[in-house]
């Protein structure tokens, strides 16, 4: 190994220098100015609960950097006290307290309660002679560590090393593929149930080490040491911090969480009207079609070609009469076509991305030698949002974005690194504002969409991204394979992919390449029916896989999975409104819910789905029964209504028609009754299922509805009812259901209320305050 390419825990053998000791100290406009024989520190608090850290070692720290990736605070810290004492500075918030040492200096982060957040011990921030820096932190005994993004591997990140460098990787993902498409410096720590988080903001390629039993560390090739510390103390408390410095997302359309058909390509016309025609004759719902590349003329981007696609104005318009959407593929690389208009105006404009000298970048992609829209550039966002009229106008509300890591085919698999990005008027290069490239892509695509939508929500998928991406777009894991070890993969992808911020996000149903099978399509068609973004895309080469081409078999399993992701349909809206509001994630590992649980920590083969609803996928050929952990508590069987004591491991049948789902005691789950075909049919009756607490418990769940199409919701146009369930005594359940928000009516045509469990039959339910049926319609 070439010792440059050294990225290990330790500082390597270079020049790295310590930061020294603090000289002066001084507070500034609320922000502290610690002045160290290393360089300039700026300490200044966000909230009470977030700090922040900004280091710069060759000169003014600015904490205005990329400041356009944050979000404005909302609240502020509060009084701050600054203790200065004779070897420490202690700067408290009424939550969070940094004890500053001073020499050498070392920052030591408290919880209002005293616990020690993070710390630093013999080593702290560090820079190199290469202009890199570094940060080693403590690691606990009983640290945990989740987030980081989109990585391979399991669940727990504890124990690895892996860099951030948005990359497209084709070739098979595995434990040690450790960049990927989309960079997050994020993580959260969890100490013994109670949780921190950090957030690295540093755009430059970065490494975090989380091996050493003692120290972990995370580094940057250039820039700032910049870092907040989230005081906690729940994991969902970090969450809800850490969104509000990246940002929320957007509650999707609802037709967006309906069940998506991909394939690298249907082709023609044709073949699409025949795919949606299929579906619908075998009974199973579709909302949206994908068209990837081929449906451009030549690879250009904002054309459709005109001889497979002669009429597209006529094809969405009659596939949306079917409530089916069309969701085309747009890549950054613009065709070098002097004949081309975008690439015409984009030159004329400036809006690509060039040199220092004024030349412009070329790379090689699918329509050959192609020019990248300067993303980083204002203008340019703007131009590129425009040109999406082109889409909207068709009719069309949803864009894939692809290859925007960016993906080149050369031996760097990028853009030169040289090249110099205008970045809202602080160029810089693309060796510091890679990571970002996709970002901006899809900000610009989002905003230009919904522009051109009118009020209209747009949905916008990407591959490559940085913190704060869920603003823009949901995420699906790249191409991943037909293989048994990728379905079970995406499971903690997915869930660290929400503690990350993301909570629209999933795999390729099926795998994207290689040749998907039986009984693996089956599989994975459940488990995507319970992850965020469910779509089926395979690629050129690979065996056909939409949900019929295996026979019966396989087409009557994915037909049952798919209808009911759209009976569950009002659970997981709700969820997505609880995300937009908290930044609490769809998909939830077990410990976000059982932090004191530490049997919980290390579990990457089972999720929750929201609060109550346990999914625990087959993840092996042949298997038909499976090991299950239930945390304490009482959990039903959804299939089967049996009533299991959790706190303990079982094993479950599981035939390959079923996937275990346990829905918690206390749940309250709101689902859809008929099976309707697409998500924007009327929901003729909608069903309160609740699964009684036990005696003396009581629990709540809060639904949520809006038109699922508009920015309404912003402004209060939604409907919301707190459900609360109670069970005071043995025989008794009592249901309460209350409308907190009516600035929407919801378009049900009835409603129904379903009590479960082995003792409903026995119980006397009082719903608000009369005495009903366990299955009572009103
Ligand atoms: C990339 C994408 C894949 C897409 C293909 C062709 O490999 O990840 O989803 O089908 O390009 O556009």
């Amino acid at each position: 190994m070439h010792p440059d390419q050294y990225v290990g825990g330790g500082t390597g053998g270079g020049s790295w220098r310590d930061i020294g000791g603090l000289k002066r100290f001084f507070e500034e406009s609320s922000v502290y100015r610690l002045e160290c024989e290393g360089g300039t520190v700026l300490i200044s608090f966000r909230t009470d609960r977030i700090v922040r850290v900004v280091w710069n070692p060759s000169g003014e720290p600015d904490l205005g950097l990329n400041a356009s990736l944050l979000e404005p605070a909302q609240e502020g810290p509060g009084r701050i006290l600054a203790e200065v004492k004779e070897r420490e500075i202690w700067l408290s918030s009424s939550q969070l307290k940094v004890v500053i040492r001073k020499a050498p200096l070392r920052l030591i982060f408290f919880d209002a309660s005293g616990r020690e957040l993070v710390s630093e011990g013999e080593r702290g921030m560090m820079a190199s002679g290469k202009g890199e820096v570094l940060c080693v932190k403590k690691t606990g005994e009983a640290d945990r560590f989740y987030g980081f993004g989109e990585k391979s591997g399991f669940l727990d990140k504890r124990g690895e090393r892996f860099g951030m460098w948005n990359t497209d990787v084709y070739a098979p993902h595995n434990p040690d593929t450790d960049e990927l498409y989309v960079s997050i410096p994020f993580y959260l720590t969890l100490r013994e149930g109670t949780a921190h988080g950090l957030f690295f903001f540093n755009t430059f390629r970065s490494a975090f080490d989380l091996r050493g039993e003692e120290e972990h560390s995370f580094r940057a090739a250039g820039g700032q040491l910049d870092y907040f510390v989230m005081a906690g103390p729940t994991a969902k408390d970090v969450l809800a911090q850490y969104t509000s410095l990246t940002g929320r997302a957007p509650i999707p359309p609802r037709w967006a969480l309906g069940y998506h058909q991909s394939r690298y390509s249907y082709e023609t016309e044709a073949e699409v009207r025949e795919l949606a025609a299929t579906f619908k004759e075998k009974g199973i719902p579709l909302d949206v079609v994908h068209l990837d590349i081929h449906y451009m003329y030549g690879y250009r981007v904002f054309t459709f070609d005109q001889g497979r696609f002669p009429d597209p104005r006529g094809l969405i318009e009659e596939l949306r009469e079917q409530g089916i959407r069309v969701v085309p593929i747009v890549d950054p690389g613009v065709k070098a076509d002097p004949e081309y208009q975008v690439f015409r105006e984009g030159v004329r404009e400036g809006m690509f991305c060039g040199y220092l000298d004024g030349q412009l970048f070329y790379g090689q992609v699918w329509p050959e030698r192609s020019a990248f829209p300067d993303f980083t550039d204002g203008k340019v966002r703007e131009w590129w949002g425009d040109l999406h009229s082109f889409y909207t106008e068709l009719g069309i509300e949803g864009i894939w974005n692809d290859m925007n890591e960016p993906s080149v085919f050369n031996e760097s698999k990028t853009m030169d690194l040289d090249v110099v990005h205008a970045n809202d008027g602080r160029p810089a290069t693309h060796r510091e504002l890679h990571n970002v490239y996709g970002y901006h892509m899809s900000a610009a695509t989002y905003s230009g969409m919904k522009r051109g939508l009118e009020g209209r929500r747009p949905f916008v998928l990407t591959r490559a991204g940085y913190a704060g991406i869920q603003k823009h777009a949901a995420v699906w894991t790249g191409d991943n394979r037909s293989f048994w070890e990728h379905l079970e993969m995406s499971v903690p992808m997915c869930l660290n992919l929400g503690l990350s911020g993301v909570p629209l996000c999933g795999a390729d149903v099926g795998g994207f390449s290689n040749d998907s099978n039986p009984e693996l399509l089956a599989r994975w068609t459940q488990l995507g029916a319970f992850l965020p973004f469910f779509r089926n895309h395979s690629e050129m080469k690979a065996i056909r896989q939409e949900p019929w081409v295996f026979g019966e078999g396989t087409e009557e399993v994915a037909r049952k999975y798919i209808r009911l992701r759209y009976r569950w349909l009002p659970y997981l809206y709700s969820l997505f409104k609880e995300a937009n509001d908290s930044g609490v994630p769809v998909v939830r590992p077990l410990f976000l819910e059982f932090p004191k649980d530490a049997e919980t920590y290390a579990i990457s083969d089972q999720f929750l789905l929201g609060p109550s609803v346990l999914v625990a996928p087959v993840a092996r050929p042949h298997a038909r029964r499976r090991m299950v952990y239930l945390p304490a508590g009482g959990w039903v069987n959804y299939w089967t209504e049996e009533r299991v004591e959790g706190g303990r491991h079982v094993v479950v049948d599981a035939p390959l028609d079923t996937i275990p789902l346990f829905v918690r005691e206390g749940a309250v789950l709101p689902l859809a009754a008929a099976d309707r075909l697409s998500a924007s049919e009327r929901v003729e009756e909608l069903e309160l299922h609740v699964y009684p607490p036990a005696i003396g418990e009581s629990s709540e769940f809060t639904l949520y509805e809006d038109d699922g199409t508009t920015f309404g919701y912003e402004a209060g146009a939604c409907y919301s009812e707190r459900v609360s369930v109670r069970r005071s005594a043995p025989g008794q359940l009592e249901i309460a259901s209350r409308v907190e928000r009516d600035g929407y009516s919801p378009d049900w045509g009835g409603r129904k209320l379903v009590v479960h469990g082995e003792a409903a039959e026995r119980l006397d339910v009082i719903f608000n305050g009369k005495k009903v049926a366990n299955c009572y319609s009103y």
